[in-house]
């Protein structure tokens, strides 16, 4: 039986670190699977990292659901959370609906979200119509151009409080889990102290209850600019497996992130 979202609650309560990466092949579902990740991400930043794009933004439901398919069939036990991509959910409730049961259809446990209190009325939709949902807050790729690049959010008192809001009324809505994307460490921690959901930390400190990379930034195969959250894993182990091992003890003995890795 794979993980299901309902599975993280008890890694939570007993403060054990989710481990979450990114995954678009089912050689790497396989691969990744095998070192101990428990959760492989369908992520739009398929969209830089597998085609080249500059941002997500281009990235079709499409595109998704192909690369889902392709990690579903390579992993048997790790939950499968796949992007709805930019385009695809935010018209209404509605499309947000149709698009999740294509992503679904191709095999995920769960899809993930960009939004807050704007998008609560459409996870309840997706909720009560049994789609368990991930949200996402903080830094939000698919608003790049909105946001003027992809820069540390929360970071000042309105904005903090604002994402705190955001936070609470995606968990009121349903969402079972919320993805924390480059904000100050301080204000992750008392989100993830707030919220009974896990939270999972990119750039967002280590009192998140789980972490998550994208697979070919801790790889270090991404030719783009690279975070200050990035840890180049491969230098570290020698070998592709090794590396993403590394990362799945260094998330649950709780060494990654460190200062150097956080805002
Ligand atoms: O698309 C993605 O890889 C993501 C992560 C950055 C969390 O959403």
């Amino acid at each position: 039986m794979r993980l299901t979202l309902t599975s993280f609650a008890a890694l939570r309560a007993r403060d054990e670190p989710i481990v979450m990466l990114t995954c678009y092949d089912a050689s790497f579902a396989a691969l990744t699977e095998a070192a101990g990740v428990e959760i492989l991400l369908v992520g739009d930043s398929l969209g830089m990292v597998m085609q080249g794009h500059d941002t997500t933004l281009p990235v079709t439901l499409t595109d998704i659901v192909y690369h889902t398919q392709c990690v579903v069939r390579g992993a048997q036990r790790a939950m499968v959370l796949a992007d709805l991509p930019f385009g695809a959910y935010q018209a209404s409730r509605e499309q947000a609906f149709q698009s999740a049961v294509q992503l679904m259809a191709a095999g995920a446990q769960a899809v993930k979200l960009e939004g807050g209190q704007v998008m609560a009325e459409t996870i309840r939709f997706l909720v009560d119509r049994g789609v368990p949902v991930c949200a996402h807050l903080g830094l939000t790729p698919q608003s790049v151009h909105q946001l003027g690049g992809y820069k540390v959010q929360g970071r000042d008192d309105a904005a903090a409080k604002t994402l705190l809001d955001d936070a609470r009324a995606v968990e009121q809505a349903g969402a079972q889990m919320l993805v924390l994307e480059m904000i100050p460490a301080a204000l992750s921690k008392q989100v993830t102290t707030a919220l009974a959901i896990p939270t999972i930390g990119i750039g967002a400190g280590i009192d998140c209850s789980g972490q998550v990379l994208v697979l070919q930034d801790m790889l270090d195969i991404y030719p783009g600019k690279k975070a200050r959250f990035v840890r180049n894993f491969m230098t570290e182990g020698g070998s592709i497996r090794d590396g993403i091992r590394r990362y799945v003890e260094a998330v649950k003995a709780k060494t990654f992130p460190t200062a150097a890795h956080t805002y």
